[in-house]
């Protein structure tokens, strides 16, 4: 069925991307470069969107023209061979927190991404957009620097390869061309005997780090053969603790001797004091993370000593879109709407869009599905979350526009055909699983997610699913139950 719905909803006010720009969503890769380059000095690159339409919601970036790389074939997904690990650029920090050769390989990496974020988040940015971003607070990025990354640049005249260091400029800054793109991260496979680990402190789980640390170690025997040591959210940029690495290096592991190099390193990071935390505090903090980082590491390195080669998952690249046409480019002029058609619920719509429309914007105010919530505006509170494709999204974070024949699930979609609730909706009610209206439709959506995906989830499992979504004011325990008890793995006796 297909139907237009024109009547704006006058009484909201979530169309707060006010800023107009030209959007470009190129079929190829090789076109991507071609439009950087026609339009120096006004493109900024869209990857999942979490940090870039943030800063245009904030008018914080006067952009020109948005160019939309998130359906790019070929730039994301994980490889392997000849002893080196490809990460494409728009692989999303979920698909590499679950990837099970990073998991093995990689220990720092994996925990990185996983502490990142809220799982939208995390299912919605991607590794290219974090480094990218430039942020001295970033996860993946210290893990990144541990570990040695190189990083794959690519320009219309030609590639080249940067370490981490190299790539990081200050804050906000890196060394990416105008008309270039990230297009992968390289790691080389560890040697035997080498283990390595991530921590992060933050104020709430689903917050930006008031200080992490990353450590990759080597060993042989009670000796240690290699230290790389590198810090966020301490200084203008990620960093590396280079005289604490030395502390270490030749050395015989000790916890005294690690608990050094948390001295030292304590001194060599540039802390400030911010809203996150203060410079003192910081300090103190890094003191005890070295420490740890560094006893996980080792611990990792003796366990991995003499292990082999992981699985790794192979470069994903699709020519296609969803309905199996070839991909085209697409353009729309910043006054100009374009025509878009989106499966909202199981039901088929078409509507005409300004580039700059919100897929909140759309649910809402055209279709008046108003269960999806604009609560934060800025992809922190999670109470615009549908699924779109499957895949939990943040609709006040997502162009309309590139969205284009997607299917989104809101929580009016969670009724089924006679009018009745979820199992879901009916647990909630059951257990007064209740956030305010503001937040419950998120909570709904995220674990709906959850059981599609595990469908007998353990109750850290639904806490960390659920965390983008959980707000101070109410308990989230009666929210816990209310999941559990839909489970498969709940007690018999919670069945009946
Ligand atoms: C609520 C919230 C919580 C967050 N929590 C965390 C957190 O815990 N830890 C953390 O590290 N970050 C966090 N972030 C920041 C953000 O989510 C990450 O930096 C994310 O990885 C960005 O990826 P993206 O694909 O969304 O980037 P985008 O927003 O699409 O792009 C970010 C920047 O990189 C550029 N860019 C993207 N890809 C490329 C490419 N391939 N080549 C060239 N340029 C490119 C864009 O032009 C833009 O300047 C959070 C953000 C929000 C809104
Ligand atoms: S996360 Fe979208 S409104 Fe808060
Ligand atoms: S704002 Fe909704 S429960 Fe706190």
């Amino acid at each position: 069925m297909s139907e237009e719905i024109v009547h704006e909803h006058q009484m909201t006010n979530t169309h707060i991307l006010v800023g107009e720009f030209d959007y470009w969503e190129p079929a190829s890769f090789e076109e991507a470069l071609s439009l950087l380059r026609a339009n120096t000095g006004r493109a900024h690159v869209l990857a999942g969107g979490t940090n870039l339409i943030t800063w245009i919601k904030m008018e914080r970036l006067a952009v020109g023209c948005v160019i939309n790389i998130g359906k790019v074939p070929g730039l994301a997904g994980i490889a392997s061979g000849d002893g080196k690990l490809d990460i494409g650029a728009l692989t999303t920090i979920r698909a590499i927190r679950n990837d099970p050769a990073i998991q093995a390989q990689y220990a720092a990496l994996a925990e990185a991404c996983a502490a990142f974020g809220s799982t939208q988040i995390q299912m919605m940015g991607t590794i290219g957009g974090n480094l990218c971003n430039g942020s001295p607070a970033s996860d993946t990025v210290p893990a990144l620097l541990a570990l040695d990354a190189q990083l794959v640049l690519a320009g219309l005249d030609g590639e080249r390869t940067l370490s981490v260091e190299e790539f990081l400029v200050g804050p906000g800054k890196t060394a990416l061309r105008e008309g270039e793109l990230l297009v992968s991260i390289r790691l080389q496979r560890p040697q035997p005997g080498t283990g390595s680990a991530f921590i992060k402190i933050s104020r709430v789980a689903a917050d930006l780090a008031k200080a992490n640390a990353a450590a990759v170690l080597a060993r042989e025997g009670d000796r240690i053969t290699a230290c790389r040591l590198a810090f966020g959210s301490v200084g203008p940029t990620v960093l590396r603790a280079w005289k604490a690495e030395e502390v270490f290096l030749g050395q015989p592991f000790s916890p005294e001797l690690a608990l050094e190099a948390g001295r030292v390193a304590s001194q060599e990071i540039q802390p400030i004091d911010d809203v996150r935390s203060t410079a003192w505090y910081r300090r103190e903090v890094v003191e005890a993370l070295t420490h740890d980082v560094l006893q996980l590491a080792w611990e990792r390195a003796g366990e991995q000593e003499g292990r082999g080669d992981g699985e790794t998952g192979r470069q994903a690249g699709t020519e296609t879109d969803a309905q199996g046409n070839a991909r085209i480019t697409h353009h729309v002029s910043r006054s100009a709407e374009h025509d878009i058609k989106l499966t909202v619920n199981g039901v088929e719509h078409r509507f005409k869009v300004k580039p700059n429309k919100l897929l909140l914007n759309v649910l809402r105010e055209r279709l008046h599905l108003t269960g999806t919530k604009y609560g934060c505006g800025i992809g922190e509170c999670g109470a615009c979350t549908v699924l779109l494709d499957g895949r939990p999204t943040l609709a006040c974070l997502t162009l309309a526009i590139a969205a284009d024949g997607s299917e989104v699930l809101t929580v009016e979609g969670l009724e089924g055909p006679g009018g009745e609730l979820d199992p879901l909706q009916e647990a909630f009610i059951e257990h007064a699983a209740f956030q305010c209206g503001y937040c419950t439709p998120g909570m709904l959506m995220m674990s709906k997610n959850l059981l599609q995906e595990n469908p007998s989830p353990t109750e850290n499992d639904i806490r960390d699913h659920l965390k983008g979504n959980r707000c101070r004011c109410t308990g989230f325990a009666s929210i816990v139950r209310a999941v559990s008890s839909c489970t498969h793995s709940r007690a018999p006796e919670e069945q009946m």
